[in-house]
């Protein structure tokens, strides 16, 4: 059984803790203003194994490695100008940026899968502090078992590697609620791999330029890894929905017209208001209670496409694709 510590309550327990958990080689449930990663040392190699191991992650798809700060970054990857601009904008917060990996950087290759690039990202709070306390970037996942939703809070990741793991720390939910936008610059020009948790729209306002996509309709592979089917819950998922059929809970965003909801099973509403941001903090948490109300399909309304609806979607995309 996993080891609880509340960060607020007891901050130097468990920066203590977990440092020397870490030296141990083992990974831990850390919370961050996205989701809940499950972090180990991304220079060990015996520790990499674990995360993949503790999540049955393919080997193929590399983890990001969570740094301090710019300055940290800087000592393992190489920086263009419009990723540094990035860099200063957004960190801490919900942006990886993809860049070259300096020679001998000490980042263990079973944490980049082999590739030339690493995925870096700068958590805010707690998990900074953490990583400055360790001295080392912490390769981190989301805490969660490959191609299950991903963790927002302690106890889903209690719920679902709780057996596996010896330290969960605990922030409470996680305040953004989808992982992080992940962005690569590419000959000057900025791709997105993943929509995620900062908006494309202010990620294009500060580099003064457009961010290039995959067509919309792939749930393709961007980032290696990103499987179409994914973030999947036991119940079947269906988008769109205006109306709600038999053995079907409703999971609506703003105060959509939806025929038959009185014959849902149950009904939760991502944001009433229809706030983006709320819907993003509720999204994760909401598909897991919909799943535990025994419903055989969630039916989601329509969340429109614009700022963070981008991550959303895609999220939502994929748990409803086929599954293998
Ligand atoms: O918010 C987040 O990003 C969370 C928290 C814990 O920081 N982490 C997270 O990690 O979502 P994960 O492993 O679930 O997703 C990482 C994604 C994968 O799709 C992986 O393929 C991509 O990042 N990735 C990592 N390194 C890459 C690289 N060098 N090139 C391209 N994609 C990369
Ligand atoms: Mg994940």
């Amino acid at each position: 059984m996993a080891r609880h510590i509340d960060i607020l309550e007891h901050p130097q327990t468990a920066i203590e803790v977990a440092a020397a958990t870490l030296a141990e080689g083992l990974p831990i449930g850390l919370p961050t203003e996205t989701v809940y990663g499950l972090a180990a040392d991304a220079t060990n190699p015996a520790a990499i194994t674990r995360i993949y191991e503790t999540k049955g992650r393919p080997r193929f798809n590399p983890l990001i490695c969570h740094m301090s700060d710019l300055a940290m970054a800087e000592r393992y990857a190489i920086f263009d100008p419009i990723s540094r601009k990035l860099a200063e904008a957004f960190w801490p917060g919900p942006l990886t940026l993809v860049l070259p990996l300096r020679p001998d950087s000490g980042i263990h290759p079973l944490a980049t899968a082999g590739l030339d690039t690493v995925g870096i990202r700068v958590p805010q709070g707690f998990a900074g502090d953490l990583i400055r306390a360790f001295d080392r970037p912490l390769a981190a996942p989301s805490a969660n078992t490959s191609g299950k939703i991903s963790a927002t809070s302690a106890d889903h990741v209690d719920d679902d590697l709780g057996e596996r793991i010896t330290l969960i720390l605990d922030a409470g939910a996680s305040v953004v609620g989808v992982e992080s936008t992940i962005v690569k610059v590419e000959d000057g020009e900025m791709r997105l791999l993943r929509p995620g948790g900062l908006a494309a729209s202010e990620i294009e306002r500060v580099a003064g330029k457009a961010l290039k996509r995959k067509k919309k309709a792939s749930a393709a592979i961007e980032a290696p890894g990103m499987m179409a089917s994914h973030y999947a819950p036991g119940a079947a998922v269906r988008l769109d929905a205006t109306e709600v059929s038999e053995n079907e809970t409703l999971i609506r965003f703003g105060k959509p017209d939806i025929v038959g909801s009185e014959n849902a099973i149950a009904v939760l509403d991502l944001s009433a208001s229809g706030d983006l941001s709320e819907a993003a903090a509720n999204l994760f948490d909401f598909m897991k209670r919909a799943d535990a109300t025994g419903a055989a399909t969630i039916a989601f309304s329509h969340i429109p496409d614009e700022g963070l609806g981008e991550a959303i979607n895609d999220r939502l995309r994929r748990a409803a694709a086929p599954r293998e």
